[in-house]
C-alpha cells in the first residue's frame, strides 16, 4: 500500500487549528508533525502539498437513506457513497426502511455483505423496530452494528412502532443505542384532516410544517426522553426541528456521559418556510424544515453542543416522484454531497466556528456511537481524513450533482468551500473531482 506525507496544511482537530503536516502509512495516520519543518518521507510515500487548505477528519454521517434494497431507482449504495465522498464524508449510517425493511438480523447481515462489496465508504446499518421485532432487536451486536432506529411516527416507509407495549420492551431491553424519529401520529393526523378539509389533494407544501407541526414532535420528543429516562435507555433523538425540543436535551453532561443524545440536520439549520416558495415540494422533510426562529435556536444549541451532532437525513427521491401534489410527493431529499460544504458557508457567514462544525460532523458521531480508531485526526487511527479550499466558489448544477437522481435543493448555488481531496483507510479515493480506484470502505466497529 502507497503511503501519503500531506504536507503545508492547516489541521483543524479537537478544537484546535495549528499548520503542520502527516503521514499516512498503512491505512493509518502514523505521524502528526507541527509547524512549517519539512519532513524526511520513507519510500514509496507520495507527498501532497495542502497548499494551507484544511485538514480535517473525514466526516461521520449516521443518518443516511441510501435506498438499497430494493429502492435503487432513487440511490444506490454505490452511487450515494461516491457523492457522499465527493462531500467529504467517509463513514455512513444507514437506515432501515428500505425494501425489504432491515428488520431482521438476517436482512440486517445481507446489507453489510453487499456494502462489502459496493460502498466506497466505510459503513453501517441501522436493524429496523417494529411493534413486533423486539426477539430480532434483542440478538443486536453493539460492537458491530450501529443501532437500531426506532420511527415513533410514520414516515417514509410505514415502519411505525405505535404499540406502548412494545415501545416499552424496545426501551426498557435493546442491547444497543436507539436512534428515534419522533413525530406524533395522531397529531399529524387530525391536522392533516383540517387542511384536507380545506384544501383538498393539492395542499400548499408550505403548510407542511402546521400539519407536521412543532406540537407533534414535542409530543414524541417527550415520550421518547421520558421513557429513556425511565429505563436508562441509550436514546439518540434524530432530526431536531424545534425550539421547544431543546428543553428535553441535557445541556449539562460532558457529550461521553449523556444518556439521551441529539442530532440536527443541514436542511433545518440551513432553509426556513420562506424557502417553501421557491423550493416547494424539494424541500418537503419529515420532519418538516420549521420557521426562522426555529433554525436559529437549533443552530445556537449545535453551536452550544445541546445538540451533539449534525448529520445529513440524505433521503433521495427521484425528481419526478418530487414533482407530484402534496400527498403524492414523498418526503426526504438528497443531502450528503453538500453537507460540509454548506455548514462551512454557515461558517463564513459568522453563525457557527469552524472547530464546531469539525467537532458536530466528525468528532461527536465518533463518541455518540463510540467507533473505534476513527472521527479524529490522532496518530494510530484509520487515516480517513478530508482537505477542504475553503476559498474556492463553485456552483451547484447538474453536471457537478453526483447523486443517482440528478437533483438537489441547492441547484443554483454558490459555496464558497470546496472539498479537494478525501482519504479512506489511508487510501486517497477522491482528488480535484475526480475518483481514484481503490478497495470498498470497512465496516464500522464499535467500543462501548
Ligand atoms: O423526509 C424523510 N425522508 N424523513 C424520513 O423520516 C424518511 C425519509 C425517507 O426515507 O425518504
Ligand atoms: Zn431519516
Amino acid at each position: 500500500m502507497t503511503g501519503y506525507y500531506i504536507r503545508n496544511a492547516l489541521i483543524v482537530n479537537e478544537g484546535a487549528q495549528y499548520n503542520g503536516s502527516l503521514l499516512i502509512r498503512n491505512g493509518r495516520i502514523d505521524k502528526i508533525y507541527r509547524g512549517e519543518k519539512t519532513m524526511s518521507v520513507p519510500d514509496k510515500t507520495v507527498t501532497i502539498d495542502a497548499g494551507g487548505n484544511i485538514l480535517i477528519p473525514g466526516i461521520i454521517d449516521d443518518h443516511v437513506h441510501f435506498r438499497e434494497p430494493g429502492l435503487t431507482h432513487k440511490g444506490d449504495i454505490r452511487s450515494e457513497s461516491f457523492a457522499a465522498i465527493a462531500g467529504g464524508i467517509t463513514s455512513f449510517m444507514d437506515m432501515p426502511n428500505t425494501k425489504p425493511q432491515t428488520t431482521t438480523q438476517a436482512l440486517l447481515e445481507e446489507k453489510f455483505t453487499l456494502a462489502g462489496k459496493v460502498s466506497r465508504a466505510n459503513y453501517s446499518f441501522y436493524l429496523g423496530a417494529t411493534n413486533d421485532n423486539l426477539k430480532e432487536i434483542l440478538l443486536t451486536d453493539p460492537e458491530k452494528v450501529c443501532g437500531v432506529k426506532v420511527f415513533i411516527g410514520s414516515s417514509t416507509g410505514n415502519m411505525l412502532v405505535d404499540d406502548p407495549l412494545a415501545l416499552e420492551g424496545i426501551f426498557s431491553q435493546s442491547p444497543v443505542l436507539l436512534a428515534v424519529h419522533c413525530e406524533d401520529e395522531s397529531t399529524i393526523r387530525h391536522n392533516t384532516s383540517l387542511f384536507r378539509g380545506k384544501y383538498g389533494e393539492d395542499i400548499p407544501v408550505v403548510f407542511h410544517p402546521e400539519i407536521r407541526s412543532p406540537e407533534a414532535c414535542y409530543k414524541a420528543s417527550s415520550l421518547a426522553v421520558k421513557m429513556a429516562k425511565k429505563h436508562n435507555t441509550r436514546l439518540h433523538i434524530l432530526h431536531l426541528s424545534t425550539s421547544e425540543e431543546l428543553q428535553l436535551l441535557d445541556t449539562i453532561s460532558p457529550r461521553h456521559k449523556k444518556r439521551i443524545t441529539a442530532e440536527a440536520c443541514i436542511h433545518h439549520l440551513f432553509f426556513n418556510d420562506d424557502d417553501y416558495n421557491t423550493l416547494g415540494n424539494l424541500i418537503k422533510v419529515n420532519p418538516a424544515v420549521k420557521n426562522e426562529e426555529n433554525r436559529i435556536a437549533l443552530i445556537e444549541a449545535v453551536n452550544k453542543g445541546s445538540i451533539d451532532n449534525i448529520a445529513t437525513d440524505h433521503a433521495p427521491h427521484t425528481f419526478e416522484e418530487k414533482k407530484n401534489s402534496y400527498f403524492k410527493t414523498p418526503s426526504g431529499g438528497p443531502m450528503v454531497q453538500h453537507s460540509l460544504v454548506a455548514m462551512l458557508e454557515l461558517y463564513h457567514q459568522g453563525i457557527i466556528t469552524l472547530e464546531a462544525v469539525i467537532d458536530r460532523m466528525c468528532h461527536a458521531p465518533a463518541d455518540i456511537f463510540g467507533i473505534e480508531n476513527r472521527g479524529y485526526i490522532r496518530e494510530g487511527y484509520y487515516a480517513d481524513l478530508v482537505l477542504v479550499d475553503l476559498n474556492n466558489p463553485w456552483i451547484v448544477n447538474k453536471d457537478n450533482i453526483l447523486y443517482k437522481c440528478r437533483w438537489s435543493p441547492l441547484e443554483g448555488r454558490t459555496f464558497h468551500a470546496k472539498v479537494t481531496h478525501t482519504f479512506i483507510n489511508g487510501n486517497l479515493v477522491f482528488e480535484n473531482n475526480r475518483f481514484i480506484d481503490a478497495p470498498p470502505g470497512m465496516r464500522l466497529r464499535f467500543n462501548r
